[in-house]
């Protein structure tokens, strides 16, 4: 069986595409350039036996250009699974972000997730596939700082709901995590409060878990934290400046 890993060249689907290729699945890793993949396929099909193949796509284009997926898809064994962790944020998101980063963050974290996810569900429904999303803890409350990230992400999780009440009875699972700090470039250059999580350690629950469906926090003490901050009276919520 074949899982597509949207944002495999690293970080957390880096991650995802050593666990699941270790537990012998075929993979498509998908990333902007398929340099960055190309060496981790290699290193990943001569490890596990498995065949993965590197494929580019710039989720920030419109409309998604799916040939070059499809076409690989037609080499592979049935799909299986659409793993979506490609995600990005921008040191500059607050309120009052230019019109072009509103729009190239909406698109990467939550457009074209949706797209993808629409684009494969008839072969996912015929296969009893699995589809699994990644959100963040930022969705909690909004704040000034990472506005257009967490916007973009409160709406795929909206997405993934809708997708789970189409998905119930039809032998689709469908899952959606939200994620606190990962070990990743993506945490580089963020102010965090909290120690960061082994993205492998993330991986191994999301392959154990993989034909559960709900919502997930990992690591799940972020959930006893994400109430609070929804909890926490507006007079001292609006002081915070996290
Ligand atoms: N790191 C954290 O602390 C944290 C916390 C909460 C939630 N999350 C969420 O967890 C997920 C994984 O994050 P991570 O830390 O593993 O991120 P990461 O290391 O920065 O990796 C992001 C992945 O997304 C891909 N990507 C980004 N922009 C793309 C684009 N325009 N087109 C195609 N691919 C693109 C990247 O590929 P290329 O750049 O190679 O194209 C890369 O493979 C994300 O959804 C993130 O929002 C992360």
């Amino acid at each position: 069986m074949t899982y597509i890993i949207i944002g495999g060249s690293s970080g957390l689907g880096r991650a995802l595409a050593e666990k699941f290729a270790a537990q012998g699945c075929e993979l498509v890793l998908v990333s902007r350039d398929a340099r960055d993949t190309g060496a981790l396929a290699a290193d990943l099909t001569i490890r596990h036996g498995v065949a993965v193949t590197p494929v580019a796509m710039d989720l920030a284009g419109s409309p998604l250009p799916f040939d070059a997926l499809d076409s690989v898809l037609g080499n592979h064994a049935p799909l299986k699974g659409l793993l979506l962790p490609a995600g990005v944020n921008d040191d500059a998101d607050k309120v009052g972000l230019s019109a072009e980063k509103l729009a190239f963050l909406s698109r990467v974290n939550y457009l074209a997730p949706c797209e993808l996810l629409n684009h494969y569900l008839p072969l996912l429904e015929k296969n009893s596939g699995v589809i699994i999303g990644f959100g963040s803890v930022a969705t909690a409350r909004g704040r000034s700082r990472n506005a257009a990230y967490a916007a973009a992400k409160n709406a795929l999780a909206s997405y993934f709901q809708s997708l789970a009440h189409y998905a119930a009875g039809r032998g689709i699972s469908c899952q959606y995590y939200v994620l606190g700090y990962l070990d990743t470039n993506l945490a580089f250059s963020q102010t965090l409060l909290f120690p960061s999580a082994s993205p492998g350690r993330v991986a191994d629950a999301v392959y154990r878990n993989r034909f559960r469906n709900g919502r997930f926090f990992l690591p799940r003490p972020w959930y006893i934290l994400y109430r609070i901050v929804q909890l926490l009276p507006w007079a001292v919520f609006r002081r915070l400046t996290f």
